[in-house]
Order: structure tokens, then sequence, then C-alpha cells
């Protein structure tokens, strides 16, 4: 197997785009997949203010690389979710991650500054803590980018993330959902700008570049993720991927230049519909509290009554 680009031995294949690379051309590689992906939707324009959404796993930890590595600075934000050791973990790799460099981090700790957990959440709603914790992560991402000046939130979600998330919505045909779901959402009142720039890599990239660049990472999977339906998605399409290489790169970009308009107006109406929070003045759809001011104030009472090693299953 030799480089595609230099000749030399190959220490990657990527059936997708039938090539293999040595590890130098392998990493100009992703830096020109994440200049690509930023140039075709428009992400970050010169001199823009950038705040990248870094949870110490490998994916964000490598997207924060490839923007400094590819001139386009960007300060981190960890939030801290309160998962027990997880989240205690995530924290160190991320602040080592931001020191070593020289990086700005901002950190927000759920228990500290908002008095409560995913596992308190979880509880207080009695369903999947996923849900809970991707509420307070849309709102806080939103909310520092805000406070803090910066006109674009970066996440690390990369080529799977955003297969297995499109046939979820695919498959219950989430209409809203849908409209929402591009590598940019633009900002509007009370957002700042949302981008995806690994929209074009995959996991096992990510995991190769952190490798590669010597970038330590946690490896464990969330312990509160257990039966998140995207996990089930996500071995899905590496089954159809294993025998149709591009299957997952073609039917994301093909919902994106084919399917996504169709869902726009749905998801422009609710954006319409929106007025301020009456406690933190985020946009909400209620007419009232926001999701986030709601969940925050049932959970602080079920964080309160039990201590976290109690709630945190593991
Ligand atoms: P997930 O929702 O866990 O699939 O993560 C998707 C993206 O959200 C990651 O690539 C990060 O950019 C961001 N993210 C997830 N968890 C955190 C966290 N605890 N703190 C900051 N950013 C996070
Ligand atoms: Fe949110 Fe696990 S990271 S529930
Ligand atoms: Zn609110």
């Amino acid at each position: 197997m030799k480089c595609r680009r230099c000749k030399a031995p190959a220490i990657i294949d990527i059936p997708r785009h039938n090539a293999a690379f040595c590890a130098d051309c392998f990493t100009h590689q992703c830096r020109e997949q994440v200049k690509r992906a930023i140039h075709e939707h428009r992400m970050i324009a010169p001199g823009e203010k950038v705040l990248v959404a870094v949870s110490g796993g490998k994916d964000s930890l490598a997207l924060w690389d490839l923007l400094t590595e590819i001139d386009i600075p960007a300060d981190g934000l960890y939030l801290g979710l309160g998962i027990g050791e997880y989240s205690d973990h995530s924290g160190e790799y991320t602040r080592a991650f931001a020191a070593e460099r020289g990086l700005r981090l901002h950190e927000v700790d759920l228990l500290r500054d908002h008095g409560y957990d995913v596992p308190g959440a979880a509880e207080a709603t009695r369903r999947a803590p996923c849900g809970a914790c991707g509420l307070s992560k849309r709102h806080l991402f939103n909310q520092v980018a805000l406070d803090e000046g910066y006109d674009v939130v970066a996440t690390g979600h990369n080529l799977d993330d955003e297969a297995a998330v499109l046939l979820g919505n695919v498959l219950r045909w989430e209409t809203a959902y849908l409209g929402r779901q591009f590598p940019v959402l633009p900002a509007g009142p009370g957002f700042a700008r949302k981008v995806k720039p690994l929209v074009r890599l995959s996991e096992r990239e990510m995991a190769a570049y952190c490798v590669i660049r010597g970038i330590d990472y946690q490896v464990e999977e969330c312990p509160m993720a257990d039966g998140n339906r995207h996990l089930g998605f996500k071995e899905l399409l590496n089954q159809l991927e294993t025998k149709s290489p591009g299957t997952k790169a073609a039917f994301i970009s093909g919902f994106w230049s084919r399917g996504h308009d169709a869902f726009i107006a749905e998801a422009d109406e609710e954006r319409a519909t929106l007025a301020p929070c009456t406690e933190c003045g985020a946009p909400t759809t209620t007419g009232d509290r926001c999701a986030f001011c709601s969940l925050r104030s049932r959970a602080q009472s079920a964080t309160t009554e039990q201590p976290v090693t109690l709630r945190t299953r593991s």
C-alpha cells in the first residue's frame, strides 16, 4: 500500500476515497478536508472569533488542533457535565491539551455554575440522560458564545455522527430537525452561528489523526449513553459502508444538495415564533421559560437530594 500523494509506504487506507496515505500526507489530507468544508459551506470568515466546544474526546480535540494548524485561531469551551470520573478525566485531557499549546479555555461546570448535573437532570426528567445533556450543551455553548463575543461555535461532529443523526431523523420524518440538519446554522437574534468543520472526516480518521499528532484523549464512551439510538444507527451504517464504501458520505452530501431545502421552511417557521425566555432571555418557542431554565429548576432539586456518586451509573 503506497501513499497516494508521495508514494511512500502508507499507514492508513481510506476506502471511500479509494486511497491510502503516509502519516504526513494523511494530516495534510485532514487539513484539506477541513478547509474544504469551511469554504464550501462558508462556515468561518477571516478575522471572525471562533469558539470550539471541546469535550476531551478525539473529534473535538482534533478539530481544535486542525483549526490551529490551518491558521484559524480558536478558543475552547469545556462543559463539566458531572458524570463522575468520566467527566473528571474528560476535563483533564482538555485542560492538558490547552495548556501544552498555550490555548485559551473557557470552562462551565453544570453543578458549580448552574446547581445541577446530568445524572440529576436525567432523574428529574425520568428520560434518557442524553436528552437533558444535549439540551444543556446547546444552550450553554450558545450562551457562552454570545456573552464572550464569539461569532461562531464549532463542534466536533464528524461524518459518522451526521450520517447517524440523518438516518434517525429520516426514519421518523422529523421534518423540523431535518430543516436544521446542515453543516452550518446561521446566526440570528439570540443565536451565534454553529458550524461542523469535521463533516468530511470519519470517526476512524479522527482517531488516527490524534494518534499521529500525539493528542491524548478520553477514549471511554460516556457511561450514560447506553441505549442512545444513534449508536445503533452508527453500527448499521458501518455495515453498509463496509459493503459499499462511500455510502455515508453520499447519504449526507445528497441530503445537503437535494433534500435539505425541502425542510427549511419548517425550521424557519419555528424560528419566527421565537420569543425571549422570561428568565434568561434566550430565544424560546414556549412563550414563557425556555427549556433550559425549566430543566435547570427541576434538575436542581433532584441534584441536591442525593450526592453525585449515588446517581452516576458506570
Ligand atoms: P456529542 O454530543 O457528545 O456527540 O458531542 C458532539 C460535540 O459536542 C463534540 O464534538 C464537542 O464539540 C461538543 N461537546 C460534547 N460534549 C462536550 C463538553 N462536555 N464540553 C464541550 N463540548 C462538548
Ligand atoms: Fe451526555 Fe453522556 S455525554 S449523557
Ligand atoms: Zn431560559
